[in-house]
């Protein structure tokens, strides 16, 4: 009984990571190749008073902090990393991935 409810739990936590990592997978990479974290820590990507509140918000920023670094990023990565972002820290309600 237990194991069986076990087991369950197992195969659905497998399901959820690889999900997390055909959806976010790219995203983080960018992100990582992008070298956001030069500048920023964890503590940056927070809700905070006067800072972003919506995912609309959070998209401008990211897209603000990717042309200042001229990192080449088209709006789907924008789009993307920002979902990433969201998924790790904001948790706004977000619209869908976009493809490239
Ligand atoms: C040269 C330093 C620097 C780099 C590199 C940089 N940022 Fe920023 N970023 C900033 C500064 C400064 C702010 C604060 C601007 C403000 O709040 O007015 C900011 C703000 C942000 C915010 C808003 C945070 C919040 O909750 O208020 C996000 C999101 C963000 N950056 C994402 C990125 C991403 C993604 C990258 C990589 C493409 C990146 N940044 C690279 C300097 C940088």
């Amino acid at each position: 009984m237990y194991t069986k409810y076990f087991t369950l739990q197992i195969v659905s936590l497998l399901i959820s990571s690889l999900l997390f990592s055909s959806e976010h997978k790219e995203a983080k990479e960018l992100f990582t190749e992008a070298k956001c974290m030069h500048c920023h820590n964890t503590n940056d990507f927070q809700v905070r008073k006067n800072g972003v509140s919506s995912f609309a918000k959070l998209h401008k920023s990211v897209q603000a902090c990717a042309t200042n670094n001229n990192v080449g990023w088209f709006e789907e990565d924008n789009h993307n990393v920002s979902r990433y972002l969201n998924h790790e820290h904001y948790g706004f309600k977000q619209p869908p991935k976009l493809e490239e």
